[in-house]
């Protein structure tokens, strides 16, 4: 049989199950030839000057790298002429970025971390993008940035696709278009997204954490319970030896589990309460738990379900809880004891 490419994917999931519309497999296919370019870009490292840090700040007030720009150029470009959005937005920009009037405006708008794991780039960890869809809601202002805010404030079951792409050992783009989760792997020579994993599931029990063990001091008292209790090993109350992995770039935290199983954690604690959370509500949280769910996970901040939050702003930060549904129910139901 002919091999499936990214492109017969979503014809086949606009023509024959009528899940997407065309301008929606033309943003997700423009958006893989972006990632396709992040991908040349990295794999050049240090021989393309790519590496180190770019000498500004993002609105988060951390330190852009080069390729965080340069990711973020590279999806910017890559979007705005094809007629199929309405507007964008971006961790590395404060405020969403117009489809210029030169071009044609579409109904779709697009959200991403162009780069997530920065603190991963120059010790050649693996390193990603995600991106959310969304749809812009009828009569949005998209007159100015600051308008076209409001447009993006929609809670993460609205999402009609996710997905990211992760840039390891091989590049893989993995996606929802909410029809469950299937993964891609970039044939170099072809230049070419290959369809090598459908119906991705996440096993509902695990034996492997990850969360950064460093903040155990500033944790809430339930995330505290939990993770004694996994560390009490089989002797403890949870009865079984855990593993643990921390990657510290959410695309590769969450790719392992949804490969084979697993609880991620960035909680709420007390260094992070007055922003509240570490991870991002729509470019990191929201995809990440569409994709989680469509995987047979779960996916909430410990009091709620993620994609239930109403956002009240762009680069609103949340904390994460996500993977093997068993896990995520027993630490959320400790929040609730
Ligand atoms: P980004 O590089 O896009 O700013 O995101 C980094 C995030 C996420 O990828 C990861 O899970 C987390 O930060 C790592 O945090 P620590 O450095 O605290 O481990
Ligand atoms: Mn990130
Ligand atoms: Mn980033």
């Amino acid at each position: 049989m002919a091999q499936r490419t990214l492109a017969r994917y979503l014809t086949e999931e606009q023509r024959n199950k009528g899940v997407i519309t065309g301008d929606l497999k033309l943003l997700i296919e423009v958006v893989s030839r972006a990632c396709q370019a992040i991908s040349i870009a990295i794999g050049k490292g240090g021989l393309g000057g790519v590496l180190g840090e770019a000498g500004s700040d993002n609105i988060q007030g951390e330190a852009q790298k080069k390729l965080d720009v340069l990711s973020n150029d590279i999806l910017l470009d890559a979007n705005e002429w094809g007629g199929h959005l309405a507007a964008m937005a971006s961790e590395e920009m404060d405020l969403p970025h117009l489809v210029p009037h030169r071009f044609p405006k579409g109904e779709y708008l697009l959200t991403f971390d162009p780069l997530d794991g920065s603190s991963n780039i120059d010790v050649n960890v693996s390193i990603g993008t995600i991106f959310s869809v969304l749809k812009c809601p009828d009569g949005a202002d998209l007159s100015t940035p600051e308008s076209a805010e409001k447009a993006f404030l929609q809670p993460g079951t609205a999402q009609v696709a996710a997905g990211y792409a992760v840039y390891g050992p091989t590049t893989l783009l993995v996606l929802t278009v909410g029809d469950g989760v299937v993964s891609f792997t970039l044939d170099r020579e072809q230049g070419q997204f290959l369809l090598t994993q459908e119906n991705m599931q996440i096993p509902a029990d695990t034996k492997e954490f990850a969360i950064n063990m460093s903040n155990q001091r500033f944790w809430e008292p339930p995330v505290q319970r939990y993770v004694d209790e996994m560390l009490a090993g089989r002797e403890g109350p949870l009865g079984k030896d855990y593993n643990m992995r921390w990657v510290a770039s959410m695309v590769a935290d969450v790719h392992r589990i949804m490969t084979r199983g697993g609880i991620f954690m960035y909680p709420m604690d007390s260094k992070l309460n007055a922003q509240g959370g570490k991870l991002r509500l729509m470019y990191e949280a929201n995809p990440m738990a569409m994709l989680v769910e469509q995987a047979g996970g779960a996916a909430t901040t410990g009091r709620q379900r993620i994609l239930d939050i109403a956002p009240e702003k762009l680069h609103q930060r949340v904390p994460v809880i996500l993977g093997s549904k068993n896990e995520v129910e027993r630490v959320t139901g400790y929040h609730s004891a």
